[in-house]
């Protein structure tokens, strides 16, 4: 094992086989030395600095229907709101003073907002506000409106692949095709975008297998981001009595994501927040690099619920860049509030 950590560390690169070795076989000790590894290797590429990301929730209306997702089409007890462009042009405006460079646009699939409307709504943030990048997390859409929200100035898109196993995809996201999925990807790095990807750890019946498939998709994908977190239940939908999955591994899966890709951009999600009250700090130490606080307004972020006790629901803005700013100077980082691309451009 020890041979096979400093293959990862110092050439970024094992086999699937190692790979399931080194999952099937970890243990504290190894735990440590991976962490050591990762928090190394994002120090190598970052620094000290922690990207700061204001999150926008703007619709969590959804046409999907994915198994673990609170606003999930079939959940008929949410309660479903829409952000005016004006409000969202407010949580820009309040996120820019308070220091923000980047904005992610997030909502489920919801086609009320049409090409024309989130183009709009980007050409607006970007005339005010020239010097910030937006990040556009929408889902699904295709080749000609994601060549439209690039030409309109969106600068990266999340679109996380959730599950690089095939069947493990089926099972959880009914009338999707994890081959749709992998072609929206292509086409978000063919037009341009910053494209980011990822998945969620502790799915019911996801093996150890399947995150090494995660990995190698990752690896071969090459995305500037990684969006890694614990699933976690949501008590209206069909996986509501399962298990959520547990910080330890999900530190274990930024930790050999941050080898495997040394150079990608990787948030300390609200999800590992929500897992274990300090679960953001140690994401940072197990190489995580970028954090994500919210901006959407306080009335509509208990109403964005993809899992139960999200963290942050009642927090202002505000509150959150400071609180924030103190967890990730707690381990001995610093906030960078730049723009925060990819080392790779
Ligand atoms: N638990 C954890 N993460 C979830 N997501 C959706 N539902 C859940 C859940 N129940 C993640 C998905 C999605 C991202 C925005 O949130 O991976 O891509
Ligand atoms: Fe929101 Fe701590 S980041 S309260």
């Amino acid at each position: 094992m020890d041979n096979l950590l400093k293959k990862l560390y110092e050439k970024n690169k094992v086999s699937e086989d190692e790979l399931l070795y080194i999952l099937d076989n970890m243990n504290e000790s190894y735990k440590e030395k991976l962490f050591t590894y990762a928090h190394e290797t994002s120090k190598r590429y970052y620094d000290n600095r922690i990207y700061m990301r204001g999150l926008i929730e703007f619709s969590n209306h959804c046409k999907q229907d994915c198994m673990y997702c609170g606003i999930r089409a079939s959940n008929k007890v949410a309660h479903r709101y829409r952000l005016t462009h004006d409000q969202i042009l407010q949580c820009c405006e309040i996120g820019y003073n308070l220091g923000y460079r980047t904005f992610v646009l997030q909502s489920g699939e919801d086609f009320y907002y049409d090409t024309e409307k989130l183009c709009t709504i980007i050409k607006d943030i970007k005339s005010k506000y020239a010097d910030a990048a937006i990040t556009m997390s929408i889902g699904e859409r295709d080749y000609d409106t994601y060549k439209a929200l690039y030409e309109a100035g969106a600068d990266r898109y999340l679109l996380r692949h959730e599950a690089a196993s095939e069947n493990l995809y089926n099972r959880f996201h009914p009338g999707m095709k994890l081959s749709n999925r992998i072609e929206c990807l292509n086409n978000l790095k063919e037009i341009g975008f910053q494209v980011g990807a990822g998945f969620m750890v502790g799915l019911p019946y996801q093996t150890n297998e399947d995150l090494v498939e995660d990995l190698l998709f990752l690896k071969k994908l090459n995305p500037h981001m990684i969006g890694i977190g614990p699933y976690l239940p949501h008590k209206d939908t069909p996986l509501k009595d399962e298990n959520s999955g547990t910080l330890e591994k999900t530190l274990i899966m930024l930790a050999l994501t941050r080898l495997l890709i040394p150079d990608c951009l990787l948030p300390s999600t609200t999800a590992v927040g929500t897992i274990d009250n300090k679960g953001r700090e140690k994401a940072l130490q197990a190489g995580a690099n970028v954090v994500m606080p919210n901006l959407s307004p306080t009335n509509v972020r208990e109403l964005y619920s993809l899992y139960d006790n999200k963290i942050c629901t009642g927090d202002e803005a505000a509150h959150c860049r400071v609180c924030i700013q103190k967890r990730i100077e707690s381990v001995g980082f610093e906030v960078d509030m730049g723009r925060g691309d990819s080392v790779r451009l």
